[in-house]
């Protein structure tokens, strides 16, 4: 495989007059964690199915593994795992039927021994014989993951791999997801709402609005980009405005409150200008607000990213995710 496992080139998918996804170019570094993070309806679930061969393309080229997604969706789908948004486990079946389950739809031979591999590595050994129906949603999550590992895959995509679970579940599977990729050497494709769930696991990162890629970088590069950062304090004793303005590094001062915000360039360079312009013993209260991705999000398409907790979870979604992962 290249240096990279995923090349994607003006990958475009319209549906009818609709852009889902709009000349989208693409390199993702072999063996890391990818993070492409964007509000509903960006287009990252049409993304993974571009990539994975489960949508066919309307323009452009991608190659995944080292194979090209449309000359060879066979060579790409061997090499390739996938972990939906959705549950996918049959709740009747044990730990073990469903792997078997997987192995059969996946046509594997000798798949038994690695299975028990992974039923070791993710502690869910004991439980391989109960239903999946009894499991918790960390174990299901598990277990989700095992099944995607199954056939040894080299790329692993995951749809918002945390979404609903809570906070003590998702930071486990936030270990999980860095140790699969250490142990295993698997490069993960991830997508996700979640800004602080990038910077977790992301070596590199895409924002994508509205069916374009808008930044690429390392959280820190991104977050570099943000030209502006806050200080915000109050003090007790009166100041004139023109008294912070002057100062090099402050780009605007506002009032705020019984204090002041102030915009500044880079807060660590222009603090102690501020602290030396008020008297000293008179600041009541100081804050710092660094760049932090939501602000990087905020500046480039104007909007939060994080997850609207007002849509009603998609249920045609969920069952033709089941109906699909079922063949
Ligand atoms: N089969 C389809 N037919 C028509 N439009 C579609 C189809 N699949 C997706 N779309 C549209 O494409 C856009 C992108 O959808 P997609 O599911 O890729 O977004 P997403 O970023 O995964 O969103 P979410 O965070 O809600 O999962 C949406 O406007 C969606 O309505
Ligand atoms: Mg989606």
């Amino acid at each position: 495989m290249s240096e990279f496992a995923i090349e994607a080139d003006h990958l475009t998918k319209q549906y009818g007059t609709f852009t889902a996804v709009d000349d989208v170019n693409l390199r993702v570094p072999a063996g890391g964690i990818f993070g492409l993070l964007g509000p509903n309806g960006a287009g990252k679930t049409t993304i993974i199915k571009l990539l994975t061969g489960l949508a066919d393309l309307t323009a452009g080229n991608a190659r995944v593994a080292g194979f090209d997604v449309r000359r060879s969706p066979m060579e790409v789908k061997a090499r390739i795992g996938w972990v939906a948004a959705e549950v996918i486990l049959d709740d009747d079946l044990s730990a073990w039927e469903n792997l078997w389950l997987q192995a059969k739809l996946q046509r594997l031979t000798d798949w038994q021994e690695r299975a028990s591999e992974l039923l070791r590595y993710f502690s869910l050994e004991d439980r391989r014989r109960d239903k999946v129906g009894t499991f918790s949603t960390g174990m299901r999550k598990k277990l989700e993951i095992a099944l995607a590992l199954l056939h040894g895959p080299r790329v692993i995509f995951m749809d918002e791999p945390t979404i609903g679970l809570d906070p003590t579940t998702r930071r486990m599977l936030w270990d999980l997801i860095t140790g699969v990729n250490r142990e295993y050497g698997i490069t993960i494709f991830l997508t996700s709402h979640y800004l602080e769930e990038a910077e977790a696991l992301c070596r590199r990162i895409a924002i994508l609005d509205r069916g374009r890629i808008v930044a690429e970088g390392s959280p820190a590069e991104l977050k570099s980009r943000i030209r502006s950062e806050y200080i915000e304090l109050e003090t007790s004793e009166e100041i004139e405005p023109s008294r912070f303005s002057a100062l090099a590094g402050v780009q605007e001062v506002r009032r705020q409150g019984e204090g002041w915000l102030l915009k500044v360039e880079r807060a660590d360079e222009v603090l102690p200008r501020v602290l030396g312009a008020v008297t000293a013993g008179r600041i009541r209260r100081l804050h710092v607000e660094g760049p932090s991705l939501e602000s990087v999000f905020l500046e480039l398409t104007g909007r939060r990213l994080g997850p609207d907790s007002n849509e009603p979870h998609d249920y045609r979604k969920f069952y033709a995710n089941i109906r699909r992962a079922r063949g």
